[in-house]
């Protein structure tokens, strides 16, 4: 397999490599299986994949333990990699996920999942969907003493395109995670601004959750599928409607759906990392390879057509 490239994030002195594995999503789940988790995050480490993304709600807390876990299995470095992790997510008392940016709560998170994760500092801590008005003074004052006490080293914001906007250029954010993909081309412009302003991008969502797939072939033949495609749905038909135009344009001779989409994002200026999800091993391995190809120049063509109508 190709050497996976490694890209700046931003001007933070560290390289990462273009991939990065979202250890989130269905991964997580006590229900599936600890062996496959365990095989897709092998084949990951394998690929070089050196970014690995989690946050303390993802499954209650299992997705960070589930990490720690199999990284201690697989014999990985912890150093060697760029583990990050979300706080600002909790649920309240009647078990729903509501957001919580107040000091006290982001910083009790983070030595929860310092905890969890088995670590004493967190490469990376984002905050997990905040407004603009949640970036409050006493809030960055208590992520800048997160830092100086050692408990963490960079500091992003995973979330919308506002709140990024707004944060681009200032202090103390290093990384942004915003969703970029052919479902969400109008958030290209925000990955270009951040790398200018020296701050690295890790994309979320680069496939757009699949929404272009056919659900017959895709959500349906699989374990995980009922639960993406129930994912999807949670935002009404419209985004999976949009996504059939796309269909016919994300075709190339030996590429995937998948692999132009992922193709199409890595070629995108200001792109440090993708962070893509997946239950699969052999996914992961097709991903590699795909990253270290151009995007053909066919499938660019078709679809900017399929963008701009
Ligand atoms: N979605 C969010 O709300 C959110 C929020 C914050 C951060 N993030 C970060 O972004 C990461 C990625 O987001 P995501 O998983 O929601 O979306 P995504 O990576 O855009 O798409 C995941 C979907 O793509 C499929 N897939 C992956 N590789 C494939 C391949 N080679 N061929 C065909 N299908 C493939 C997966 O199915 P298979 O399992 O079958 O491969 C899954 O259905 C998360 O893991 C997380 O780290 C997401």
């Amino acid at each position: 397999m190709a050497e996976m490239e490694h890209r700046p994030l931003g001007r933070t002195g560290r390289t990462v490599s273009v991939l990065g594995l979202g250890c989130a999503s269905y991964w997580a789940k006590p229900r599936f299986s600890e062996a496959r988790a365990r095989a897709v995050l092998a084949a990951a480490l394998e690929a070089g994949i050196t970014v690995l993304d989690t946050g303390a709600s993802y499954a209650n807390g299992h997705a960070e333990q589930r990490l720690a876990r199999l990284l201690r299995e697989l014999g990985a470095d912890p150093n060697a990699l760029l583990i990050g992790t979300k706080a600002g997510s909790i649920r309240n008392s009647q078990g729903r996920l509501v957001k919580d940016f107040s000091p006290r709560t982001v910083t009790a998170q983070v030595r929860e999942s310092l905890d969890r994760l088995g670590l004493e500092r967190l490469p990376l801590l984002q905050l997990h969907g905040p407004t603009t008005a949640d970036l409050t003074d006493d809030l960055l004052t208590a992520l800048e003493r997160l830092r100086t006490d050692g408990l963490v080293d960079l500091l992003g914001i995973n979330g919308d395109p506002a709140v990024i906007r707004h944060a681009t250029g200032r202090a103390p954010f290093d990384v942004f995670m915003p969703f970029v993909s052919v479902m969400r081309p109008d958030n290209v412009p925000l990955m270009q601004a951040a790398a200018d302003a020296g701050q690295g991008v890790l994309v979320g969502e680069p496939l757009g959750r699949m929404a272009f797939a056919p659900p017959l072939a895709h959500w349906l033949t699989r374990p995980s599928g009922m639960w993406y495609l129930a994912r999807a749905l949670r935002h009404g038909p419209a985004p999976l409607l949009r996504a059939r135009a796309l269909r016919p344009a994300l075709q190339a001779p030996g590429w995937t759906p998948a692999e132009l989409a992922l193709a199409w994002v890595l070629e995108k200026p200001g792109v440090s990392s993708a962070v893509f999800g997946t239950t699969s091993p052999d996914h992961v391995t097709g991903l590699a390879k795909a990253a270290a190809r151009p995007l053909p120049d066919t499938a660019r063509t078709a679809i900017a057509r399929v963008l701009k109508s």
